[in-house]
C-alpha cells in the first residue's frame, strides 16, 4: 500500500514543528520496535489546548501523524484531547499502511504524555484521568502489536 496524498503532504510540510517556549506540558515517546522518538510540547489555559508543537525524530509516517494530531487538538479541551485516538489520526489522514500503524500510535501516546506532565507540573496525579501510558508492545495497544 502506498501512502495517501495526505501523508505524503504532511510528511513534506509537516504543521507546529518545534519548540514551543511557553509550554507547561511536554512529552516524549519513544518506539521500543523501530526507536523513533517523539516530543509534543503543549501550552493549556483554561482546560484548553490553546497551542501545540512537536519534534519528531523518526520515520516519514511518525512526522505525518504527529502533525496531523498537533491539528486536531489545537484549541480543543484537555478531554477531547485525550480521546484522540491513532485510529482518527490514522482516518484523518485518509489511512497508513499496516507495518506503519505504530507510528501514529506514538502520536497518540505522546499526547497523553504530555498532558500527563502538564498535571504533575500541577500536583495533580495524571493516571486517574490519562491513564497508564503504554507502549505498542502491550496488549492493551490498539495498533494491534504493530
Ligand atoms: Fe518508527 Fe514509524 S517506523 S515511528
Amino acid at each position: 500500500m502506498a501512502y495517501s496524498e495526505k501523508v505524503m503532504e504532511h510528511f513534506a510540510n509537516p504543521r507546529n514543528v518545534g519548540e514551543l517556549p511557553d509550554a507547561n506540558g511536554v512529552g516524549e515517546v519513544g518506539n521500543p520496535k523501530c526507536g523513533d522518538i517523539m516530543r509534543m510540547y503543549i501550552r493549556v489555559e483554561d482546560n484548553v489546548i490553546r497551542d501545540v508543537s512537536f519534534k519528531t525524530f523518526g520515520c516519514g509516517a511518525a512526522i505525518a501523524t504527529s502533525s496531523m494530531a498537533t491539528e486536531l487538538i489545537k484549541g480543543k479541551t484537555i478531554d477531547e484531547a485525550l480521546q484522540l485516538t491513532n485510529r482518527a489520526v490514522m482516518e484523518a489522514l485518509d489511512g497508513l499502511p499496516p507495518v506503519k500503524v505504530h507510528c501514529s500510535v506514538l502520536a497518540e501516546q505522546a499526547i497523553k504524555a504530555a498532558v500527563s506532565d502538564y498535571y504533575r507540573r500541577l500536583g495533580i496525579d495524571p493516571v486517574p484521568i490519562v491513564g497508564e501510558l503504554h507502549d505498542c508492545e502491550e496488549e492493551s495497544c490498539a495498533c494491534g502489536g504493530h
